[in-house]
């Protein structure tokens, strides 16, 4: 009987915010399939929201304060995980920002400050944290999984220079998966369908972008946060170990439709 047990092995969740986080959704199943896990926070405020949702989990996490824009809390975020840890077998990076401004209206108005600091978090962050987590994946191999949306190829009014942010992020999986597959470390996003959460919310026309999903998906609803979990479990488990730079949809196969 196929089974997945991570018990024994330990894991990074990066990017719960708060109980709808799909972070958090990750976190969960990973947990229940025993994962050891340390989690991030962006400021001392996101982790008071932490500090009432780990007793939920099965394991205690490691809290561990990671800010993408201050570099050196992640270089301090995992050398305390790797002092705790030694070795790491997952990774999830589930963050994303941009100013709310460059959310709305013509993209054609973004500015320099505003695409930086979109691309810096969303995308970028991916490099300065995966060089500090792939050494403690290299004795026994791991598995890096990030969040993106299908606005990385097509265009969603509102979501502008997140969707250039998904385009750069993408490519940084596959250039990754490429050069730590030799390392047995597989890199793979998931392009999950709109899910109300704290950065959703954030997106001019989000709650229509949900509507659409749901009328045109293949499987006529939205998906839920759970599925998003469990799909991340699959990638973090060895039934995925001949999977690496791919994107996964989770989206209810709004992703295949012509209309
Ligand atoms: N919600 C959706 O519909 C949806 C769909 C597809 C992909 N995604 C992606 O999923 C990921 C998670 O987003 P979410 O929807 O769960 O929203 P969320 O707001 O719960 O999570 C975003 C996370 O990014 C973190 N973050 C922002 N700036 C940071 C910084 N400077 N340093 C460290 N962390 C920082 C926040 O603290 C938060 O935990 C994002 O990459 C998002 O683009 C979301």
């Amino acid at each position: 009987m196929l089974t997945i047990d991570l018990s024994g092995k330990k894991g990074v969740v990066l990017g719960v915010a708060n109980h709808r986080s799909i972070a958090w959704a990750i976190a969960q199943a990973l947990d229940e399939a025993g994962l050891q896990l340390a989690l991030g926070y962006q400021n001392d405020r996101l982790k008071e929201n932490l500090d009432k949702l780990a007793p939920l989990l099965k394991q205690p996490p490691l809290m561990v304060h990671c800010d993408v824009t201050e570099e050196e809390t992640v270089r301090q975020a995992f050398k305390t995980i790797g002092d705790a840890f030694g070795t790491v077998s997952v990774l999830v990076h589930s963050l994303a920002f941009a100013n709310k401004d460059d959310l709305s209206g013509e993209f054609l108005r973004t500015e320099w400050e505003g695409y930086r600091l979109a691309l810096q978090v969303s995308a970028y962050s991916l490099l300065p944290i995966v060089r500090c987590a792939a050494p403690l994946m290299e004795a026994n191999g791991g598995s890096i999984i990030t969040m993106t949306f299908q606005a990385s190829t097509r265009v969603f009014p509102g979501y502008n220079v997140m969707g250039t942010a998904k385009a750069a992020l993408e490519h940084e999986m596959r250039q990754l998966a490429y050069e730590l597959g030799p390392k047995n470390i597989r890199v793979n996003a998931i392009s999950a369908g709109p899910l109300d959460t704290l950065a959703a919310r954030g997106i001019h026309g989000f709650v229509d972008m949900k509507r659409v999903h749901a009328e045109r998906a293949p499987l006529q609803r939205n998906i839920t946060h759970r599925e998003v979990g469990t799909t991340a479990l699959f990638l973090a488990s060895e039934l995925s170990s001949g999977v690496t730079g791919e994107i996964i949809h989770v989206d209810a196969g709004y992703n295949i439709t012509g209309l």
